[in-house]
């Protein structure tokens, strides 16, 4: 039967992950594919050129799970959206130049997104919420966004790392590999006694580098004469709560700012439920309410690519092959938003 609702593939490549997603025009997810970039414990971050390597290895086979999974064909897909920015050059090359190929061999539109704007619209459009302050907390991305007069303005960031990418650092200072965020959940929940590590919240800017270099060396002091287990627990548990309580924080004044009350959450760190928790006593002590959308599209992935390439389309956006190099520096509020009003 011919599938009469617009759809659109997305491809996403801004960092770690690349994927390839099919979704119609209602928001419906019908396949969405990824394969990471992982490595083993210790040995190191995102390295761009094996990202790019990476990328390239799986490219087709994701192609080819989210084709089969949604069982939609190539004719019946009507728009390619891809991921221009922000991330890494080397990891976005490529999705950009797969999805110009997509757009060229199949001779279907192609269109731009702003990989932080698609976290914004994928969460509201599967949490219902309507006007949210937007937490992105991710690897190389922590920003509290939130719409104001014809942008999506970001009302406070990191002014070093992103809160995942501190992690990740703390993590491997300790010995964890990439991903480090899961295992250090886990590990918080053992922590019973916090230690005091330095809080860096400026104005509505925070940085996590002093966090990192003291968490990390208390970590060294602990275990200097052998593994201390629990004194470990508590420092992790202390870390993690201090940078959480940031975010918190910040989140906190961009709500009394604006007068919103909703709180989104986005971004992989997004998953943390230690974030969630605090973020939830937060909301519940100010009358607002937290939307946390499914795990699968806080994560980086191409669903909200897709999701957010329908929006902009109807809304007029385009991209042209010329237009369609990557934006490695893109903001959120570089883009000017037409459908909030
Ligand atoms: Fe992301």
């Amino acid at each position: 039967m011919f599938n009469k609702k617009f759809i659109s593939l997305g491809v996403e490549s801004t960092a770690h992950t690349f994927g390839v997603a099919i979704v119609d025009e209602a928001g419906l997810i019908l396949s969405n594919k990824k394969n990471m970039f992982t490595t083993k414990d210790g040995e190191g971050g995102l390295i761009p050129s094996q990202l790019s390597e990476h990328h390239y290895a799986v490219a087709l086979a994701v192609l080819n799970e989210a084709i089969d999974e949604s069982k939609i064909s190539m004719n019946e897909i009507d728009l390619i959206s891809f991921s221009q920015g922000p991330g890494i050059g080397n990891a976005l090359r490529v999705g950009a130049i797969f999805a110009r190929q997509l757009s060229l061999i199949h001779k279907k539109e192609l269109i731009g997104v702003n990989h932080c704007l698609a976290h914004m619209e994928i969460g509201r459009k599967l949490t219902n919420s309507i006007d949210p302050v937007l937490l992105y907390a991710s690897g190389a991305n922590t920003q509290i966004i939130c719409y104001e007069n014809d942008y999506y303005r970001v009302f406070g960031e990191t002014l070093d790392t992103g809160i995942g990418n501190f992690l990740d650092s703390f993590g491997r200072n300790i010995g964890m590999g990439f991903p480090a965020g899961p295992k250090l959940s886990e590990i918080y929940y053992k922590g019973k006694e916090f230690i005091e590590l330095p809080y860096t919240v400026k104005g509505q800017d925070l940085a996590f580098s002093g966090l990192l270099t003291s968490a990390t060396r208390k970590y060294q002091e602990i275990n200097k004469n052998g593994f201390n287990e629990q004194k470990s627990a508590d420092l992790i548990y202390s870390t993690m709560h201090t940078a959480f309580a940031m975010l918190t924080e910040v989140t906190e004044r961009a709500l009394a700012h604006t007068n919103k009350k909703e709180v989104l959450l986005g971004g992989g760190v997004g998953c943390s439920k230690p974030l969630q928790e605090m973020l939830l006593k937060m909301c519940e002590s100010r009358g607002a309410k937290l939307f946390v959308p499914p795990n699968q599209v806080m994560v980086d992935n191409a669903a909200m690519i897709a999701y957010t390439g329908i929006l902009m389309k109807q809304n007029g956006y385009k991209t042209s092959i010329n237009q369609s190099g990557i934006l490695p520096k893109q903001r959120i509020d570089d883009i000017k938003i037409n459908w909030m009003k």
